[in-house]
């Protein structure tokens, strides 16, 4: 699969091709290093059980209706709007679409570079050196080093991209999924049976209305969106991948409940953990927010006394899960570039290096020589997840809502959905969620986000 096919485009193999590109491309830093740093942050308990209910309702019928316009249109973003019209307005939801990933993978392979630099740092043997106080914020202090492991990450997924080694890629995932799985299960019930734990495992599970904030409701939609790798464009050209035999329903559930496995799991790694191991700053180290992971995990196997063997393995999972994200993310804008532009696949992915080039180094260099400059009141790696997450995504999910509503229609989704001879069961739900709540909760997010950031209200 990829825009090398220029002719007849290529599929995945079968439902197991799809559930597994996509869960590739969906399970990634942002279930293991985000998901949880987020929880920590906005209220534990209470995040949990907002991001549940937004999964299955508003994040799931996201889902299907990209899964389907992709494979009703066979085009990534910009083509599937266009399919149905001319219109500026399917211009604009194409490319907010398609712009998105250009915005993410530059401060995505940030992070990927953070998690190369602790595996390097496992590899060496440096298991208390890494768990030490000022380890990380040494790390991201430093320009060079910060950058290099960036350029080190981004050169590596722009490697897979050029050399087509794709399918080794996946092939790897495939076993490395898995192992993934078992490995943040043994982490998990580590971290949870430290004395000190339960404290944790009470903060994450259990919720606690009190805590309940709006700004709870509009970063758990943008982490649902980025986890899920919807409301940018990705699921349409994995949609378009998709044969007319799989089931749209089925497969997506799939990819839904893996992805929110995952998450969950890594929040019982490294929630229960910033309880055990931080003591008095347990409340401080909760709103560690990006650096969360990079704190808390190198304490457990610091721990563990085999750390340094459970230090690289986890390290390397974590870089096989990014990796395989990044390179969807990366391979999304260099395929809208050659279909839009009609450009070549060398130039194409020339153009995103520069983009990521670019972006990526004000991201890092935003830790340390830009740390100055300051963007309402954020660095460059949490604006431009910002830009994304809270602002451009909550537009493009709702110009998708629109799409489907006034041109593809819902009995137009439904009859994809159902070309692979099987029902639509949540067809109800699903009609629901999109006639009446999609638009309007969307809207009511990204205002007050936007709000919220530009001081008028406070959430
Ligand atoms: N979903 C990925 C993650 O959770 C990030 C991503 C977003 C990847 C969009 C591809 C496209 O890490």
């Amino acid at each position: 699969m990829s825009a090398q096919s220029q002719d007849s485009r290529a599929t995945f193999s079968g439902k197991l091709g799809y559930v597994l590109a996509t869960a590739g491309s969906a399970v990634g830093l942002g279930n293991i290093w985000r998901f949880p740093y987020l929880a920590a942050k906005y209220g534990g308990g209470i995040f949990l059980l907002v991001y549940l209910i937004l999964v299955v309702t508003f994040g799931y019928s996201l889902i299907i209706s990209e899964t389907a316009l992709g494979r009703k249109t066979g085009k990534s973003p910009v083509g599937a709007y266009h399919y149905f019209s001319r219109s500026p307005f399917a211009t604009f939801g194409g490319w907010i679409n398609a712009i998105i990933p250009m915005i993410i993978c530059p401060y995505y392979c940030v992070i990927g570079g953070w998690v190369l630099r602790y595996l390097a740092g496992y590899l060496a043997g440096g298991v208390h050196e890494l768990a030490g106080e000022n380890y990380f914020t040494d790390f991201i202090s430093s320009a060079g080093s910060i950058e290099g492991w960036f350029l080190v990450f981004a050169l590596c997924t722009l490697a897979v991209i050029i050399f087509g080694v794709q399918n080794g890629i996946e092939r790897a995932s495939k076993i490395m999924m898995p192992v993934l799985v078992v490995l943040a299960v043994v982490v998990a019930i580590y971290s949870m049976t430290r004395p000190g734990a339960a404290g944790g495992i009470k903060y994450f599970l259990i919720p606690d209305f009190g805590r309940f904030s709006w700004m709870t409701v509009v970063v758990a939609i943008g982490q649902m969106f980025y986890s899920l790798s919807c409301a940018m464009g990705i699921l349409f050209t994995y949609g378009s991948y998709m044969k007319k035999d799989v089931s749209i329903e089925k497969s997506t559930f799939e990819v839904a409940f893996f992805d929110t496995l995952i998450a969950v799991l890594a929040g019982l790694m490294i929630i229960p953990a910033v309880f055990a191991f931080s003591g008095e700053n347990a409340a401080e180290n909760l709103q560690a927010g990006p650096s969360l992971m990079f704190i808390t995990m190198p304490k457990i196997f610091e721990n563990m006394g085999i750390g340094m063997i459970i230090g690289i393995a986890f390290f390397l999972l974590v870089f096989f899960a990014a990796l395989t994200s990044a390179v969807s993310l990366a391979e999304s804008c260099a395929s809208t570039l050659q279909d839009e532009w009609h450009v070549g696949r060398k130039a194409a992915t020339l153009i995103v290096g520069v983009i990521m080039l670019v972006l990526g180094s004000l991201s890092s260099f935003g830790f340390n020589l830009l740390s100055n400059i300051r963007i309402f009141g954020m660095d460059f790696l949490d604006f431009f997840d910002f830009l994304s997450n809270s602002v451009m995504m909550p537009i493009a999910a709702m110009a998708t809502c629109l799409l489907v509503l006034r041109s593809a229609t819902l009995n137009g989704i439904a009859s994809e959905v159902t070309a692979c001879g099987a029902g639509f069961r949540q067809r109800k739900i699903y009609n629901f969620i999109m006639k009446y709540l999609a638009i309007v909760f969307l809207g009511v997010i990204l205002i007050s986000s936007v709000l919220n950031v530009l001081g008028v209200i406070s959430m």
